[in-house]
């Protein structure tokens, strides 16, 4: 049986003061949760710093960031490598965000570098993959599907599925206060479990966890979350306050 997941995905957002009391916040008022397992991607800056708040805390909550590069060091100006992610308490990685492929030309075989990197540090990828609007209404979204998947584990092989973590992200809703139905979510994300059977086998499709994101709201968490295929939520705007992340969080039960 799969333990559902909620990650918040702050993107760009809170100063270090800010990003420390969301932090607080959080952890107070998520203490008692044992049914979900609950991440949270702040910026890089931020990481090391709640890290601490977290382990004061004795929080469950996982820290994650939302990139990294593939390279273990280097002259790479303005890069941060898997092992510095580590080291600062991380313990997750976004990879292949939508806003990584299409504001700063990310392309698959570039995420699947830093996909392996990920796995070689011991770090948890969360792959993003997802269709822009256009693509979705031109019936392309299961060949968007397809090809970012093949192409972004491209000679990866998963073994153990708690390896590795998949969040369908429909571009169109990301942002956008359109959240995919959720039937459209369930249509798609049964699609990638159908994918993952073939790269890999049946059973660790199954068992691999796929989120859903793209404007999730407490309004809309449940509906998502019961979707046979749902195994989670990643949440941008609404997991900036620690009311509306809470509340999805609490809804998230299968
Ligand atoms: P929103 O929830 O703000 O639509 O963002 C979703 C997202 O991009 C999570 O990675």
């Amino acid at each position: 049986m799969k333990k559902v997941i909620v990650g918040g995905n702050w993107k760009m957002n809170k100063t270090v003061p800010e990003a420390q009391a969301l932090a607080r916040q959080l952890c107070d008022r998520l203490s008692d949760v044992n049914f979900a397992d609950i991440f949270i991607c702040p910026p890089f800056v931020d990481i090391y710093s709640l890290s601490i708040i977290l382990r004061e805390k004795e929080s469950k909550i996982i820290l994650g960031a939302q990139n990294m590069h593939y390279e273990a060091k280097g002259a790479f100006t303005g890069e941060i490598s898997a092992d510095m992610i580590k080291s600062a308490g991380g313990k997750i990685v976004v990879l292949g965000h939508s806003e990584r492929r299409h504001i700063f030309n990310e392309n698959d075989e570039y995420i699947n570098r830093k996909v392996r990197a990920a796995l070689d540090a011991g770090l948890l990828p969360l792959l993003c993959i997802g269709e822009l609007l256009e693509e979705r209404e031109a019936g392309k979204t299961e060949e968007v599907i397809r090809t970012q998947l093949k192409g972004s584990l491209d000679g990866i092989k998963i073994e153990d599925p708690s390896k590795i973590l998949i969040a369908y992200e429909p571009v169109w809703a990301i942002g956008t206060g359109v959240t995919a139905t959720p039937e459209q979510a369930q249509d798609a994300q049964k699609f990638v479990r159908k994918i993952l059977a073939e790269m890999f086998d049946e059973n660790i499709a199954n068992e691999i966890r796929i989120l859903y994101g793209g404007s999730v709201k407490p309004a809309n968490a449940a509906s998502l979350i019961v979707q046979p295929d749902v195994d989670g939520l990643f949440v941008g705007g609404a997991s900036l306050d620690a009311e509306s992340f809470e509340k999805i969080v609490r809804d998230a039960i299968k």
